[in-house]
């Protein structure tokens, strides 16, 4: 991030200990460099973020004052690096100093983590953070002159505000991710700053900023939640998923060298532990760069841009071209005489070095669907290595992988075809119904953002030409959501059942469910038949909001009302809204109304 000219941080250990087993080459001693220079020059931020996604209830002031001290560890570790505190890890240096700020624990309710040490301390932390961030006020908005104004007469609290709010709402999302926001939310201020029509300008250049994060957080969260709830294994045939079709050119010996360093990537990326992460994730990209040539060909450009640039790159870049002389078909797999002996030897690199094969010839597929195929195949080969005449009988596995993706194309076309027969409105309110009934514990927010989602999911995607991989994907990293990554919550158990037992299965597992059976609901629900003058002055936006979360809150109330009645209700309310908007005394209107349409309900 070139404009941004921050305090240092010191990890002289971290720095030594990784410096002395990795680097063998001159640039990689260089890219660690890099490296530690960027984490240095970007202390303010990555305490900011840090902190913020731990503790997302501290004010912007208790933030300062760890960033303060934060910086004067630094100086101190600077001017002195033989001293005691200043061999320890970065993270928990910055964890000691969240539970070192006088009164904050208790405040926050985090006293019980302080007292705890190493990976449990850090694992408590975790569990801390809260993914359905209600409790916070939207992200302020500013007027546009008095944004650039703040930006002119303090940069650097305008910037450190900015990735505070946003990063205390988005708990999950890694580090560098938040720190290419920052930059292009920099950049967006100075350009727009500089125009007449500030306001339009804004409006334009935030949607990318707002829809990469969204995005980037979605396929994060999924990706953790994998990682926590199924474990090392599943994070790495999710890996081997994406890397093979990728890069399709890759040989399986460099890209298992290479998921080495993903893997302990991710650990430190879904902990919350902003320096490894952005070790870690520069350690990956600068394996990718210096063995571009035998990676791909679409990585050139990306590998010359800086940190965090430089990855944001990367995984954004195109799918490589398939190898010309790549067989469609890789017989290794289901022809070979002694393929149950190959898997005896040692299944998890075998299954790996299938799923690898399977995806570089399989680019229109999407990533679960690949790890349902490796699925299917290790469970035919469980019943065919028992049999008298194995290769017989696992000679037939394409059939079966054909098979299945035949089902998993019909659902997806099933569900394009709701779209484009529903249209956006009905089809939010289509899920939105069926979310709420299957997981009416979620709250009103997470229900009416899921519903958003999977309409997001089918719009962008259905008519496009690689249809399949688009929806499958984006639906699953909407049910990813809905699973959640670190929480035990008190939700549907067949909801449960579905994000725990099998991660590649999981959507078709969503698509039996039916309505939570032991779920009670509330005997009231407080003010929702009473309409407000609110609504009056609500923009067109605000309004669908309070729409939606009036359908989601009716099902809530009722879960077994009828669709029909549903829908009823809905026009009911736009009905009474245009209504008594335009009656002399609204407020007396909606008290009359409301009643009227709770009775019907
Ligand atoms: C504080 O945290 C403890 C332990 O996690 C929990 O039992 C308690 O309900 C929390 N209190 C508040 C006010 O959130
Ligand atoms: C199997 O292969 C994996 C990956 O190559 C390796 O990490 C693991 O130690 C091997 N397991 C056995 C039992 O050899
Ligand atoms: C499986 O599907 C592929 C692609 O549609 C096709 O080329 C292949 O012949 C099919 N194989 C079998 C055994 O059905």
């Amino acid at each position: 991030m070139k404009q941004l000219k921050l305090t240092g941080f010191v990890i002289f250990l971290f720095f030594l200990t990784e410096s002395l087993t990795l680097s063998t080459k001159p640039q990689d001693v260089d890219d660690v460099s890099i490296t530690k220079k960027f984490i240095e020059e970007n202390v303010g931020y990555i305490t900011i973020i840090i902190f913020a996604q731990y503790i997302q209830e501290a004010s912007f002031e208790e933030v300062e004052m760890l960033v303060k001290t934060m910086t004067e560890y630094r100086d101190k570790c600077l001017a002195d690096m033989t001293l005691p505190e200043c061999s320890e890890l970065a993270n928990d240096v910055l964890l000691e100093n969240i539970c070192a700020l006088e009164g904050l624990p208790q405040k926050h309710n985090f006293s019980h983590c302080c007292s705890k040490v190493d990976l449990e301390k850090k694992l408590c932390f975790f569990h801390h953070k809260k993914a359905d961030v209600g409790f916070l006020p939207p992200l302020p908005t500013l007027d546009p002159e008095e944004k650039c104004q703040t930006y002119k007469n303090n940069r650097e609290s305008f910037l450190n505000n900015y990735i505070y709010e946003v990063s205390r709402r988005n708990p999950f999302v890694f580090a560098p991710t938040l720190l290419t926001v920052a930059a292009r939310f920099e950049e967006m201020t100075k350009t727009c700053c500089e125009e007449q029509d500030k306001a339009n300008c804004f409006r334009t250049k935030a949607e990318p900023v707002i829809q990469y994060l969204k995005a980037s957080s979605s396929f994060q969260k999924n990706v953790c939640g994998a990682l926590i709830k199924f474990g090392l294994q599943v994070l790495e045939f999710i890996n081997v998923a994406i890397l093979s079709q990728k890069f399709p050119k890759i040989e399986f010996k460099e890209l298992t060298s290479l998921l080495e360093d993903v893997s302990s990537k991710y650990h430190g990326c879904c902990e919350g532990d902003a320096v490894q992460c952005i070790r870690g994730r520069s350690k990956v990209m600068s394996h990718i760069c210096l063995k571009q040539d035998s990676i791909s060909s679409k990585i050139k450009e990306c590998c010359e841009k800086k940190i965090p640039e430089r990855g944001e790159c990367i995984i954004s870049s195109n799918k490589d071209d398939r190898p010309k002389d790549l067989s469609l078909r890789e017989a290794k797999f289901t022809e070979s005489e002694n393929v149950c002996e190959e898997r005896d030897a040692n299944q998890t690199s075998f299954m790996a070095e299938f799923l690898y094969e399977y995806s570089r010839r399989h680019p229109e597929l999407s990533t679960p669907e690949l790890l349902r195929i490796a699925g299917v195949y290790e469970d035919l080969l469980k019943e065919c290595c028992h049999t008298e005449n194995p290769p017989d009988c696992y000679r037939h596995a394409e059939h079966r992988f054909n098979e299945t993706t035949e089902k998993s194309l019909k659902i997806v076309q099933r569900e394009c075809e709701r779209s484009q027969n529903l249209g956006k409105e009905d089809l939010k309110y289509y899920y939105l119904i069926k979310l709420t009934k299957i997981a009416p514990q979620l709250s009103t927010e997470e229900l009416t953002f899921l519903g958003k989602e999977m309409v997001t999911a089918l719009t962008t995607c259905c008519t496009l030409s690689e249809e399949f991989a688009c929806v499958d994907n984006l639906m699953d990293l909407v049910l990813g959501e809905l699973c959640g990554i670190n929480e035990n919550r008190n939700i549907n158990p067949d909801v449960d059942h579905c994000c725990k037992t099998n991660f590649a299965f999981r959507r078709s597992c969503f698509e039996g469910l039916e309505a939570d059976k032991a779920y009670v609901p509330p005997s009231t629900f407080q003010g929702l038949f009473t309409f407000h003058t609110d609504l009056c002055q609500a923009h067109k936006e605000e309004l669908q909001r309070k729409k939606d979360r009036f359908l989601v809150n009716v099902v809530k109330l009722k879960p077994d009302i009828p669709d029909a009645e549903l829908r009823s209700l809905l026009t009911d309310f736009t009905n009474v809204v245009v209504k008594c908007c335009q009656a002399e005394g609204p407020e007396a209107c909606f008290n009359e109304e409301g009643p009227k349409v709770a009775a019907k309900c």
